[in-house]
């Protein structure tokens, strides 16, 4: 007979191992039921509420962020496995420089880390850095940093993880008019030809296509001067689950909620049906 202490742990042992098996069987069916052939191939996200998060423990906001890096690897990680192609990360806005210094250089310092830390596993995943946002703003440690891991994985193939950091779609906007202002001035450029499709091409997201799917973490309904011209036909999911417990199975739920959405870029239902029977 075992004693009552150790019977009641292997008790509880076996019921954890149930509900682990129980719970990876429900994710491996949600993974199961995602059509492959409806996936965005463009996935924005804003990740909020890690400084809410670090709060509710009793913890300072830069425990938020430091839990929010578990999130972006999960993240990554799942979106390549899945066979998304891009995925953009807000990580830090223009607007964010304003927060405290001790916040701010945190964040630096942890992106500094996290970079050198992930660089390999990135190159090994097949994942390829990109950055968008005001790069010179940045501090020259982490200009290094994300210079380098850029390079490590400039060969790979599979999915591209771009980073906004010191970003602001306003900003880059203006930075977009100004250059066709120029290239008009000096004769380069017309301003007939000056099309949608043109202006694209003067953005930081110039390489990428838009958005199907922007996501924002915890609760709030809001798009923060995050790529504003190119979400303009994006799907918008918001969930209050806080960034750092964001994981797998909170994208597959994104991703399956995606799924259910018509996209009708302006045409009716009826057209969009009979277009496209197959996405009805
Ligand atoms: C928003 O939450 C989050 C940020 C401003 C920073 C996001 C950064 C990370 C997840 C870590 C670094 C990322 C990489 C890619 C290494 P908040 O602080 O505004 O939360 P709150 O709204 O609850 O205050």
């Amino acid at each position: 007979m075992l004693p009552t202490a150790t019977a009641y742990f292997c008790t509880f042992a076996h019921l954890f191992a149930q509900a682990d098996k129980l719970f990876f069987r429900i994710k491996m069916d949600q993974l199961q039921s995602l059509d492959r052939s409806k996936l965005p191939a463009h996935i924005a996200i804003i990740m909020d509420g890690n400084g809410r998060w670090a709060k509710d423990r009793g913890q300072d906001r830069v425990y938020g962020h430091y839990e929010g890096v578990v999130s972006v690897r999960e993240i990554v990680n799942a979106c390549g496995e899945i066979g998304i192609q891009y995925l953009t990360l807000y990580a830090f806005s223009a607007e964010n420089w304003n927060r405290p210094k001790a916040e701010v250089d945190a964040l630096m310092e942890l992106l500094v880390n996290t970079i050198r830390k992930e660089a390999e596993e990135l190159k090994k995943n097949n994942v390829k850095l990109h950055v968008i946002g005001d790069f010179a703003s940045l501090p020259e440690v982490c200009q290094k940093e994300l210079n380098e891991a850029k390079d490590i994985t400039s060969m790979n193939t599979g999915l591209n993880l771009i980073l906004a950091l010191s970003y602001s779609s306003r900003q880059e906007i203006v930075m977009a008019a100004k250059k066709i202002g120029e290239g008009i001035a000096k004769g380069e450029i017309k301003a007939e030809d000056v099309t949608e499709a043109s202006f694209h091409n003067y953005l930081y997201t110039a390489p990428f296509p838009d958005p199907e799917l922007m996501i924002r973490t915890s609760g709030e309904y809001r798009i923060s001067n995050y790529l504003l011209y190119q979400l303009a036909y994006a799907e918008l999911y918001f969930t209050n689950v806080h960034w750092p417990d964001f994981r797998k199975p909170n994208l597959i739920e994104a991703l399956l909620n995606y799924q259910q959405r018509e996209r009708r870029f302006g045409k009716t239902s009826e057209q969009i049906q009979t277009t496209n029977p197959q996405h009805v």
